[in-house]
């Protein structure tokens, strides 16, 4: 059975939360799309180079989950050459047999227009950026500031933006328990199943 589930959102809206229970309670493969930017941007050096020589190795890096990674990812992810090497990896792992959730930016618009189930995942800046803080920790007003940046810069690239696709269902976990935001996510895909 081939069967994709298409997940974008911006920055800490819980997407990667749900993508993980929905690959857990429906035996699907996951895919984090964002891993794929940060590591490239963690290479160092060329980052397109990086992009078409990027292998499972460079995503076990230690780091890439930190705040100055995500940063640096949103940069590179606004280079079209290194969105254009990394598409055939992320469509070829969509439509594995058994199933399969990718979480990412682009995934209903670009990647995998076709996906069975799309959603996309949102919250307030200030709810995500609490979330990340809680994580995280630091400094919270600097953790809104940089959610705050990367919201811009991942909505205003001129290639592939963020945004959600005309049919997507649009998932607000602002008010919501992690609990009810899944419950609600594996009701849409049990539904299309
Ligand atoms: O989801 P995550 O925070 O790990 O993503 C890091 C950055 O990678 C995002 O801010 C975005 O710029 C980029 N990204 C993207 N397209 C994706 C996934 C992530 O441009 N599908």
């Amino acid at each position: 059975m081939r069967f994709t589930v298409a997940i974008d959102g911006p920055a800490a809206s819980g997407k990667g939360t749900i993508a993980r229970a929905l690959a857990a309670r429906f035996g699907f493969a996951h895919l984090d799309t964002g891993l794929l930017y940060r590591a490239v941007a963690a290479r160092g050096g060329d980052p397109v180079e990086a992009a078409r020589s990027l292998t499972p190795a460079d995503l076990e890096r230690p780091g890439l989950r930190t705040l100055a990674a995500g940063q640096a990812a949103s940069r590179v992810a606004a280079i079209p050459e290194v969105r254009a090497a990394l598409v055939a990896f992320q469509r070829d792992f969509a439509r594995r047999e058994g199933g399969a959730v990718l979480d990412g930016r682009d995934i209903g618009t670009v990647i995998c227009p076709e996906a069975e189930v799309k959603l996309f995942v949102t919250a307030s800046p200030e709810m995500r950026a609490h979330r990340r803080w809680l994580e995280l920790g630091g400094d919270e007003a600097e953790v809104l500031a940089q959610v705050r940046e990367r919201d811009r810069r991942d909505a205003e690239r001129a290639i592939a933006p963020l945004r959600p696709a005309p049919d997507a269902v649009i998932l607000d976990t602002t008010l919501m328990s992690v609990e009810e935001a899944v419950a609600k996510a594996e009701a849409i895909v049990a539904s299309r199943l």
